[in-house]
C-alpha cells in the first residue's frame, strides 16, 4: 500500500571533531550559520516539503538542540511585552512541529544512528537530513526527491558531482541516467581513492528511505572506523532491489568542516534581508584592502 513521506529523521549524535574545540561541550547543529543554527535549516527544507514530524538523534553534550524546539515561554512573553512581535515569530513559526528525541548512546556511524530511530518511524517511508549538509534554502532538492518517490516507491538518495581531490571524503556512486539528472544506482563505494572511485558523483546529505532498510542495518557489521555504514546497508538492498539518485546541481555547503562553513557563512549572509547590503559593502572593501 502506497505510503506518503510524512516524517524526517535528523542524526545530530556525531562527534563533530572537525570543528574541535568548539564541539567539546555544544552541538555542531547548533552553531550559527549568520542566526539560525544549522540544524535549523534542515528542519525549515522538511517543513517546506509538507514534513511536520522530526525525529532527531542526538547523544552526549546535544541538549540544546532539544531546547531550541522546544517553547520558551518566559522569552516569548518578554518579547510580546516589549512589542517585538518580528523576533516573537522568529523564535516561534516551528513550534507546530513534532519534535521526538532519541540517544545514540555511542556515535556508531549514520547507518546505527538511523536505526535508533525505528521505533519512531514504524513501517513507513522517511526523509534523512543531515544537517552539516546546508542545501540552499531556494532550491528544491527534497521536494523533487519526495516526488520521485511518490512515482517509484523506491529509496532515493542526492547525488552532487565533487573534485576528485575530495572524492575520498564520500560514498561514491556507479549509475545510469534514466532521465535528466535521475539515475538509478549500480553499484556504491564508501570513501574510495580517487584512483579506483566509479565515478565523480557523491552521495549527499539527502536521503528518502523506505522502512526495509532497519532490517538490512541491522544485518550490516561495523565497516570503516568501526562504524556501521549506512552505504553498506545501500549495498545489501542493492542486490535486491533498485536503488536511485537525484543529481542535485544547487548550492550546498559542507558546513561540518571548517572552510565550507565560512563559505555558508558569507554567502548565506549575502542573501540575507537584514545584513546583505552593509555585509556585502564590507566583503568590497576587505577585498579591495587585500589586494
Ligand atoms: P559526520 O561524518 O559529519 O561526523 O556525520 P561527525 O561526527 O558529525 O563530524 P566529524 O567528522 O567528527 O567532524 C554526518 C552526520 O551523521 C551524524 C552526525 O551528527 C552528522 O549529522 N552522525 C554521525 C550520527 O548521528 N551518529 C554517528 O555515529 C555518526
Amino acid at each position: 500500500m502506497f505510503k506518503k513521506i510524512k516524517k524526517a529523521v535528523i542524526p545530530a549524535a556525531g562527534l563533530g571533531t572537525r570543528f574541535l574545540p568548539a564541539t567539546k561541550a555544544s552541538p555542531k547543529e547548533m552553531l550559527p550559520i549568520v542566526d539560525k543554527p544549522m540544524i535549523q535549516y534542515a528542519v525549515e527544507e522538511a517543513e517546506k516539503c509538507g514534513i511536520k514530524e522530526f525525529i532527531m538523534i542526538t547523544g552526549k553534550s546535544k541538549r540544546a538542540i532539544e531546547d531550541h524546539f522546544d517553547s520558551a515561554w518566559e522569552l516569548e512573553e518578554n518579547l510580546k511585552s516589549k512589542g517585538k512581535e518580528s523576533m516573537l515569530a522568529g523564535i516561534q513559526h516551528l513550534l507546530h512541529l513534532q519534535f521526538a528525541f532519541i540517544r545514540q548512546k555511542t556515535p556508531l556511524g549514520l547507518g546505527h544512528a538511523i536505526l535508533c530511530s525505528k521505533p519512531f518511524v514504524n513501517d513507513e517511508p522517511f526523509a534523512v537530513l543531515l544537517s552539516d549538509d546546508i542545501i540552499d534554502p531556494d532550491s528544491n532538492l527534497l521536494g523533487k526527491m519526495m516526488q520521485f518517490y511518490n512515482e517509484h516507491q523506491a529509496i532515493v538518495l542526492a547525488l552532487q558531482k565533487v573534485p576528485k581531490t575530495e572524492i575520498h571524503r564520500y560514498g561514491v556512486i556507479a549509475g545510469r541516467e534514466i532521465k535528466k539528472n535521475f539515475y538509478e544506482i549500480t553499484d556504491m563505494v564508501e570513501k574510495p581513492k580517487p584512483s579506483s572511485a566509479p565515478s565523480d558523483i557523491a552521495i549527499i546529505g539527502r536521503y528518502i528511505l523506505t522502512p526495509d532498510i532497519f532490517h538490512f542495518i541491522e544485518a550490516t557489521s561495523p565497516g570503516k572506523g568501526g562504524e556501521i555504514q549506512l552505504t553498506d546497508a545501500l549495498k545489501a538492498i542493492l542486490k535486491k532491489g533498485s536503488i536511485y539518485g537525484y543529481l542535485f546541481e544547487g548550492k550546498r555547503y559542507d558546513a561540518g568542516d571548517k572552510l565550507g562553513y565560512l563559505k555558508a557563512t558569507v554567502e548565506l549572509a549575502l542573501k540575507h534581508p537584514v545584513v546583505k547590503d552593509e555585509f556585502k559593502e564590507y566583503l568590497l572593501n576587505k577585498i579591495s584592502n587585500l589586494k
